[in-house]
């Protein structure tokens, strides 16, 4: 019963939605759908009074019969018009609907400013479902509501119509119909509960056809040959899922069997009884033809309630996700309102520890280190030792578990969110590669400013004009196949460009992570070069497996397993003779190996 509540709740949390999404839509609708509830009623009461009327005439017109005639034409003429109307004005509220709640929820998602929330199954599995079906759902929305509003509407003016001869018969009929609708709307329940609640069993079968239809997937499935592979797993979940409902399913029919044959019985008694008051002269014929035709209207409307509104629990299951997104509270504090006036840059991590979100393990335990304005540090360290999450730290997309990191002596939980992130640009590992035009991927990072300059600069310092000259479209050339006349970049290219990107911004410190990993000796070469002649301007934090380019930094730090093991300088670090020094080793020799074999 808690349950059937929250759904209620839900659905009537919706209605400002409407109004927010189009008033006047919504005053349309609110006329239209009670109105097209009420006729059928209506239309019945006129039929009856003229064959009434007609039973008692012998001959001729009346004034009376041409009113009735006239009125039974506009309201047939009025139910016609009312829908297509409702359609109209459903689609347009629709497609206003749509676009509120995507606006809604990006909207909502610049205010979640960490991105610990993506670390829970649920949670990111439930972005997902609101960000696919924010397409369709608002349409369910719509049309469902409306079909339930019509047709309670229809039922009550049904039972008031048979009111009108015996207020028990109508009871009698209503009863006999209610446990068959109880039982219908249980069970569909139980099926959408099992196959459409995203069961993890369903968001697997998702999942599994994803990697076969997706672009991510296509060339490891086409040479491994997986096809099979994931079908048959997708099989195997259905399977799963489906003996589930089919069970519901079966008890579906025998219920609604036993439940229609009940409520047949209640009716034909009715209906027997109606006849005897005709015969017995205390009815008319007119009544006949009324009491069976609400008896069917009634059953009917009754019958679309039952399945819209169950269609609709549906779609409250979604609202209910929508809700629980536009209320989260944000993942980071952020209560910091401090400005930042300091042009400098000093960072400080003081004893920080991190574990992620929803996992045990210390990725960085009790780390102490300083980075000076002006300095280019290096963060060296094996796969996993903690790099990239020292980053993130910094970004704030996640904070410290234990410890704090300073700005120029202040936590930076204190300053304002967007203030600090202003005064950092950064080269991600997993870069992102967007969809868009070669100009609009570079200057993406500081839209603030449409710098003809800077964005000239860039394409010059960073040689793009070869690559602009092969584009049809030349600077405004869109990077993905996935929209008309797009291209596609190679991963190296991809991944100068994110450097450009980073480089564009206007921002005091720079952090790369791994900015070479995909760059030719050229390329890599011409990028550390850039990165000396940035000289003291800027303070670099930089993030790599290379050891040519750490010749331009001024320290590293060494780390191992969350804990920084080694620091200083290149020399210093060699004469060190550990972690560092074995690892120098072991790509020098390499090396060595390289070019004895040509000589
Ligand atoms: N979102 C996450 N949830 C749980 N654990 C994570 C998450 N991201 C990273 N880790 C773990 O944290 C540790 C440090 O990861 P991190 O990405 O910081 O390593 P890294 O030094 O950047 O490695 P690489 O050189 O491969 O880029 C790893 O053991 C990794 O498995
Ligand atoms: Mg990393």
């Amino acid at each position: 019963m808690t349950r059937f509540i929250e759904v209620i709740k839900n659905i009537s949390k919706t209605f400002p939605l409407f109004l927010q999404s189009s008033k006047i839509y919504t005053i349309i609708l609110l006329i239209i759908i009670p109105l097209q509830g009420i006729l059928p009623a209506v239309s019945l009461w006129i039929t009856k009074r003229i064959i009434d009327e007609v039973m008692n005439l012998s001959s001729s017109f009346t004034n009376h019969l041409v009113m009735l005639v006239i009125f039974w034409i506009l309201f047939v003429l009025l139910t016609s018009l009312l829908s297509p109307l409702e359609m109209t004005f459903q689609g347009l509220m629709t497609d206003k609907m749509v676009s509120k709640l995507n606006i809604n929820l990006m909207g909502k998602s610049n205010d979640l400013k960490g991105i610990s929330y993506y670390e829970s199954d649920t949670f990111y599995n439930d972005i997902q479902i609101l960000e696919q079906e924010a397409a369709w759902r608002p349409v369910n929305l719509i049309v469902f509501t409306a079909g339930v509003l019509r047709s309670i509407i229809t039922t009550v003016s049904m039972f008031i119509l048979l009111s009108t001869f015996n207020i028990w018969i109508s009871l009698f009929i209503i009863v006999s119909i209610i446990p068959q609708a109880i039982i219908t709307y249980k069970l569909q329940k139980e099926a959408f509960e099992t196959l459409v609640m995203r069961s993890p069993e369903a968001r697997k079968m998702n999942y599994y056809s994803n990697v076969l239809l997706s672009k991510d997937y296509a060339q490891e499935v086409r040479l491994f040959n997986t096809s099979k592979f994931f079908i048959k797993k997708y099989l195997e979940s259905f399977n799963r899922i489906h003996s589930n409902v089919k069970d519901v399913r079966f008890r579906q029919l025998i219920y609604s069997s036993i439940f229609t044959f009940i409520a047949v019985i209640g009716i034909g008694l009715s209906f027997w009884w109606i006849v005897k008051q005709v015969v017995i002269g205390n009815a008319t014929a007119g009544d006949i033809l009324i009491f069976s035709s609400a008896i069917i209207l009634a059953r009917q409307s009754l019958a679309s309630m039952i399945e819209d509104s169950s269609l609709l629990y549906d779609t409250a299951l979604y609202m209910e996700k929508y809700f629980n997104f536009m209320n989260l509270e944000s993942d980071i504090v952020l209560d910091g309102k401090l400005r930042i006036e300091d042009s400098q840059i000093n960072l400080e991590f003081n004893n920080v520890s991190f574990v992620y979100p929803n996992s045990k393990n210390m990725v960085l335990n009790n780390l102490s280190f300083n980075l000076r304005n002006g300095e280019n540090l290096a963060l060296v360290g094996e796969n996993g030792s903690g790099k990239t999450t020292i980053i993130k730290l910094i970004l704030r997309l996640y904070d410290p578990v234990k410890g704090s990191i300073l700005l120029n002596g202040i936590d930076i939980r204190n300053y304002d969110i967007e203030d600090y992130r202003k005064l950092i640009s950064t080269v991600f590992q997993d870069y992102s590669r967007y969809s868009l035009s070669f100009k609009e991927n570079i200057i993406l990072s500081d839209l603030n400013q449409n710098d003809k300059q800077r964005y000239g600069n860039i394409i010059e310092s960073f040689d793009f004009s070869s690559l602009l000259n092969t584009f049809p479209n030349a600077e405004e050339q869109i990077l993905s196949k996935s929209f008309e006349g797009g291209t596609e970049l190679s991963s190296g290219q991809w991944q100068k460009i994110s450097v450009a990107r980073a480089n564009y911004r206007d921002s005091k410190l720079l952090i790369m992570d791994e900015p070479s990993a995909s760059l030719d000796a050229k390329n890599e070469e011409w990028l550390i070069n850039n990165l000396e002649s940035l000289g003291d301007s800027k303070t670099v934090l930089l993030v790599t497996h290379r050891l040519s380019a750490l010749r331009i930094v001024d320290n590293i730090i060494y780390l191992k397993n969350g804990e920084i093991t080694e620091r200083g300088t290149v020399e210093e670090l060699i004469n060190n003779k550990e972690d560092f020094y074995k690892m120098y080793m072991m790509q020098k020799n390499k090396f060595k190996v390289k070019t004895s074999d040509v000589e």
